[in-house]
């Protein structure tokens, strides 16, 4: 069982942030507002992403050029910047004035050598890890906020340890974030738990203290919990495979539900119910995105095979093949239902975010459902609010492998509007939930497209029985067909 911290000595008055990324920018963001007695640095190899962190309000006086986006950051990072929150290039600096230092750079899935398409890339926690040691005169306690693999840490203490100076010690502590983007404040402001994993020892222990102090200047005491750091590792990859396990268990039902003609949100209400259970996280969709699931699914596969148990590897292998399915069945679902073709047929995509309130599109379904209508030889038309349209581009060609810039840019478009993206579409395809999705004028939009007007809901977000009065042939996903009409026969 984790157990609840005791005491809090000597507090921690400046911290700094390696890696000023999705989870980096908005948790130390967040830990500056809390702690006005707390200096925050975050600092980063890209120039480009700091200056972006460091851009002027515009006209309005609202900071819309921060390299993410998330509800409410831009309002805390304009009250604290230059008080007791920077973002700064000068990482040597910042790592040497600090007694705290997260480690919050990122760690994809390794493209070459052993573990290939499995196994996280530890490049660049290797390389921060290295520069602390090198640049460090005095003690500090290095948190691992990254996700990482178990044991992760071991590696960390024999770089720092190998290659410290005389008399400087670190104190290495697991500290993950659970933050989900798009609701990054709230979940940041008032998390269910904040868990911190240290080594059994006096020193580890008081590390562990001395971060929990800086958390509990927000943060009821009894929702910091530590446990040793090999669990808080695995703590993390377990969470996230768990929900995205229930994703999959959903998104199979969802098969089932639309070829019996049950409803998967009627379902997952009802299952949910059950206090065992619980309502959240039984939302069905085209498929879960993001940077995390996937990626630290496939480094549970990789450490369960390296721990020869193919079994376990398998098991968990399985909710990325559920995933990868859904994603596929829904596309199919499209040509097949515009008469087993979508030769030259126009398909309006709404959303290219791996979610709604967020402009990130890692692992997004989109990404796969407009590589699919590629192929398919479709004239796509995206549209998504918050995704730069640099980003849609660099996801749907392949920059350094082919040129295919010119020859993509033939058949995709994007579009200013969700409006615009519909007009003279044979088809509509939904894939983020944006709530603007909900609110728009589907009779006018009906109008302006290509008769028979199909719709297909990859989120569940639209009023079905309302667009079929209007005209629309829908499909929603994880929804029995429509009997009464013969093209969902
Ligand atoms: C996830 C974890 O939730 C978070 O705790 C962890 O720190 C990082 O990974 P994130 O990837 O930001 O967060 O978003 P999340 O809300 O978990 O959604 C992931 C994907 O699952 C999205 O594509 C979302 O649309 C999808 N999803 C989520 C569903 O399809 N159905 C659901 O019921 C919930
Ligand atoms: P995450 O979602 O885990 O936050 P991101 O890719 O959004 O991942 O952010 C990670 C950030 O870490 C990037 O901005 C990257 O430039 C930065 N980074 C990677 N390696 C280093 C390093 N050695 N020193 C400083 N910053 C680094």
């Amino acid at each position: 069982m984790p157990t609840a911290i005791s005491s809090a000595p000597q507090a921690i008055r400046r911290i700094c942030c390696v890696g000023a990324g999705y989870v980096g920018g908005p948790t130390c963001t967040v830990i500056a507002q809390n702690c006005p007695d707390i200096t925050v640095t975050i600092v980063d190899v890209n120039p480009v992403r700091i200056a972006a962190w460091n851009s002027a309000p515009d006209a309005e006086g609202r900071l819309s050029g921060l390299p993410v986006y998330e509800p409410g950051l831009a309002e805390i990072v304009l009250a604290c910047r230059g008080k007791n929150l920077f973002f700064s290039t000068e990482i040597d600096k910042a790592i040497e004035e600090a007694d705290l230092v997260f480690v919050s750079v990122n760690t994809p899935t390794k493209k070459s050598g052993v573990g290939a398409g499995f196994a996280a890339d530890l490049h660049y926690v290797e390389s921060s890890t290295r520069r602390i040691a090198a640049v460090a005169t005095s003690s500090k306690i290095i948190v691992e906020k990254s996700t990482v693999p178990c044991r992760t840490a071991a590696s960390m203490r024999t770089i720092l340890e190998s290659n410290s100076r005389p008399g400087v010690r670190f104190d290495i502590l697991s500290n993950p974030e659970f933050l989900a983007e798009g609701t990054a404040i709230p979940d940041l402001q008032s998390p269910d738990r904040v868990l911190i994993g240290s080594l059994d020892t006096n020193e580890g222990r008081e590390a562990a203290a001395r971060l929990s102090a800086v958390y509990e200047h927000w943060v009821p005491k009894h929702k910091v919990y530590t446990t040793g750091l090999w669990s808080s590792e695995l703590s993390k990859l377990a969470a996230n495979a768990l929900l995205a396990q229930r994703i999959s268990s959903v998104n199979a039902m969802a098969a089932i539900c639309e070829a019996t003609g049950a409803d998967v949100d009627e379902v997952a209400h009802a299952c949910g119910l059950d206090g065992r259970i619980g309502p959240k996280f039984l939302k069905a969709s085209v498929g879960f995105g993001g940077s995390c699931f996937q990626k630290d699914i496939l480094n549970l596969v990789y450490l369960s095979e390296s721990l020869s148990l193919p079994q376990v590897a398998d098991y968990w292998r399985q909710v990325i093949t559920m995933n990868e399915w859904s994603k596929s069945r829904f596309a199919q679902k499209v040509v097949q239902t515009l008469f087993n073709t979508i030769t030259m047929k126009k398909v309006a995509v709404l959303g290219f975010a791996f979610k709604k309130n967020t402009g990130d599109t890692r692992e997004s379904a989109a990404i796969s459902l407009c590589r699919y209508f590629r192929q398919e030889n479709a004239l796509v038309t995206i549209y998504d609010p918050k995704v730069p349209e640099a980003q849609i581009w660099m996801d749907l060609t392949e920059p350094g492998v082919v040129d295919d810039s010119i020859e993509v840019r033939k058949q995709i478009t994007l579009a200013p509007s969700a409006v615009a993206a519909c007009v003279d579409a044979e088809a509509i395809v939904i894939a983020t939930e944006w709530d603007e999705f909900k609110e728009l004028d589907w009779a006018s939009i009906y109008a302006g497209m290509k008769k028979p007007a199909f719709l297909f809901d990859g989120r569940g977000i639209v009023d079905a029985k309302l667009l079929r009065k209007i005209g629309f042939k829908v499909h929603s996903v994880g929804k029995g067909p429509e009997i009464v009409d013969p093209v969902w026969a």
